[in-house]
């Protein structure tokens, strides 16, 4: 396994849309695995492979918190929502692309998700708490759609424009 590097926002690979998987491959296990320890590395609660420049249908999470927990991985291949609850929940949101920037997101609390596994099988869980919220933030990243677009347009340029700064500050070393 090999800890790949994160993409920082902004980068034109993080907008687009992903495409599908259409088989679990040798290439696609070992992304997986990459991911996994990638986020884990971080630490992360969830990573996305736009996240790692690989424009494809697949993200990793992972939000045991508690310490007497095991891990619990999950790796998701091509995802879907088949449902999602009325109810709604706001949480804090941060992303691995989006280093120390934080805002609230509202989204449905629980999400129903339909996904293949690395087993190449169809997969299908509810997921509620801050798994409900990882997933559907995993999601749009597939979709080259950052937490940051869920906020207020002024506050979103305010992000943008310090990690672009951020970013030219790194690349003159
Ligand atoms: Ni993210």
């Amino acid at each position: 396994m090999t800890l790949r590097p994160i993409l920082i926002h902004p980068d034109p690979r993080l907008k687009k849309t992903c495409a599908p998987v259409d088989a679990v491959t040798p290439e696609i296990e070992r992304l997986a695995a990459d991911m996994l320890e990638t986020m884990y590395g971080a630490p992360g609660v969830g990573l996305a492979a736009p996240q790692v420049g690989v424009l494809k249908r697949v993200f990793v999470m992972d939000c045991v918190k508690e310490e007497d927990t095991p891990p619990r991985p999950l790796v998701l291949i091509n995802p879907e929502i088949v449902s999602y609850s009325d109810e709604m929940n706001t949480y804090e949101e941060g992303c691995l692309s989006i280093p120390e920037h934080y805002g609230e997101v509202t989204r449905p609390a629980r999400v129903t998700m339909r996904w293949m596994g690395l087993d190449g099988t169809t997969h299908e869980e509810e997921f509620a708490g801050l798994w409900a919220t990882c997933a559907q933030h995993e999601l749009d990243h597939l979709n080259g759609k950052l937490f940051i677009d869920h906020l207020g347009v002024i506050k979103r340029q305010m992000i943008t424009r310090k990690m672009a700064k951020l970013k030219r500050e790194k690349a003159r070393g």
